[in-house]
């Protein structure tokens, strides 16, 4: 068993020759594997499910057009800075901000935004696992055919009556949770093997999906409700979720890109890598809402139905189709894939903590977090079914650690990093990571210096009525 003060050491002594500091659970194997994990942690049930559904909530195109506004201003800046932070600490988030805060002559202290994050992961892990927990169980339910045929009213009640048992809920969200672990356990390299098989299949099965909804014959009024902009539909609090959402679809505002970060090999380019990052996790978030939005139009459903959108409506078109069996199992293993990939990103940072933090293993820490997860995501099981009545300040349990993470923390979270990376570290070293003073490196200070804090704060308090 290592002693925490040995691995403090053999962190330490653990560089490459050139006095460059190394992670602990070892480095991605090349570029294309980092930006693979990264886009599986961004690409997850919030592009497939979250972003739909919210996008159908808050009107479409004005909505969908603020968001992608919010993922180039906003989370780009920030996604860089924390790559950036992440891989000169080479650290988990917590260790990481905190060396970084002495290295830069700032506070320690500086690690409490590290410690936010890690704990807005966790907290939003134990939704997503529940809502995971349904994309797995919609596997079996798609392959014994038993969307095919079925009307608007038998869908509806497939879903609620699965959804109102406790059991079965919670079981799914443990199977899901225990998936996890055991992935995780198995250190970066597992996350590694994983994510090279899992990304590819998940783009290739959206793209055969998308070419059936271009032939659905309501193409057009997706592409319209997706990209016509109508402000009226959206107020403070809907650009407030539409940043939400931003952070949430780039994962970004948790230290969960730091954690990633860590493993970057120095020489890779933390602006390309992150391009690309954004460019595919935003193309598949369009991608799956013109799959889906065509789909709900040529079947006359309702765009703003919530979280039930894709388990409500998708079965129902998927049942009316020819093949619809096979193309149902194959959307629900879709998910079900880009669920863990993010699920994995989403426990990182903690069992990274964890590993470097105390006398646990790998495996013991995996456990120990997963425990925990699984033990809060219960609270969101039950407020579909015997809690659902049991509601205060946004809603249901399941509302309110939604609106807590996705609406506060990671935005806030995210104006402390960009804080941290443009105004706390010297110029000397970010300029180091981001490869120099050009032209990006100027764009990335004025966002993360100014833009993207402002534009944070100013949206927080439009929302919350400060102004
Ligand atoms: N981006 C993921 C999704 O769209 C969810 C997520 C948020 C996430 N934060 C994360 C995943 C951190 C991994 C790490 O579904």
């Amino acid at each position: 068993m290592i002693t925490y003060l040995e691995k403090e050491l053999q962190m330490l002594d653990n560089n490459n020759g050139n006095g460059e500091r190394q992670s602990l659970h070892g480095n991605w194997s090349s570029r294309l594997a980092f930006i693979m994990a990264v886009t599986g942690s961004a690409v997850g049930l919030g592009n497939i499910w979250k972003f739909p559904y919210m996008a159908g909530q808050n009107g479409g195109g004005a909505f969908v057009l603020v968001y992608l506004l919010f993922v180039f201003l906003i989370g780009m800046p920030v996604m860089m800075s924390e790559i950036l932070i992440g891989r000169r600490g080479r650290r988990n988030p917590v260790s990481t901000m905190s060396l970084l805060g002495e290295e830069e002559g700032r506070s320690t202290q500086w690690k409490w935004v590290g410690a936010l994050g890690v704990i807005a992961a966790m907290l939003i892990l134990s939704y997503y696992s529940v809502i995971a927990g349904w994309t797995l169980t919609y596997i079996p339910k798609a392959f014994l055919g038993q969307f095919a045929g079925a009307d608007v009213a038998t869908i509806a009640n497939l879903f609620d009556d699965f959804v109102g048992s406790p059991l079965a809920v919670i079981t799914a969200h443990s199977i899901f949770m225990f998936l996890n672990f055991f992935i995780i356990a198995a250190g970066v390299k597992g996350l590694e093997r994983a994510v090279k098989f899992l990304m590819p299949a998940l783009l290739f099965l959206l793209v055969v999906l998308f070419f059936y909804s271009l032939t659905s014959g309501s193409f057009g009024a997706g592409v319209a409700f997706m990209f016509t902009p109508n402000f009226a539909a959206l107020d403070w609090d809907g650009v407030l979720t539409a940043m939400g959402l931003a952070c949430f679809t780039l994962s970004i505002g948790m230290g969960a890109i730091m954690a990633y970060g860590a493993y970057l090999p120095q020489e890779t380019s933390i602006t390309n890598a992150t391009v690309s990052v954004v460019l595919a996790d935003t193309g598949i978030a369009m991608l799956a809402g013109l799959v889906i939005f065509p789909l709900v139009f040529a079947n006359g459903l309702n765009p703003g139905e919530g979280p039930d959108l894709v388990f409500k409506t998708l079965p129902l078109v998927f049942g009316q189709m020819q093949a619809g069996t096979f193309l149902a199992t194959i959307f629900f293993i879709l998910l079900a894939f880009a669920a863990l990939t993010s699920a994995l990103g989403l426990m990182e940072p903690a069992v990274a903590w964890m590993v470097e933090s105390t006398d646990f293993s790998r495996r013991q820490s995996a456990a120990t977090i997963a425990f925990i997860i699984w033990f809060f995501g219960l609270g969101t099981a039950l407020s579909f079914n015997v809690l659902s009545e049991f509601t205060f300040y946004q809603g249901t349990i399941y509302e309110n650690v939604d609106f807590i993470t996705s609406n506060i923390m990671l935005p806030m979270s995210a104006v402390f990093i960009t804080i941290f990376a443009a105004w706390v570290m010297s110029q000397n070293s970010t300029s180091d990571e981001l490869n120099g003073h050009g032209f990006v490196y100027r764009v990335w200070q004025v966002l993360a210096r100014y833009f993207a804090p402002i534009a944070i704060l100013i949206i927080f308090m439009q929302a919350i009525g400060w102004i």
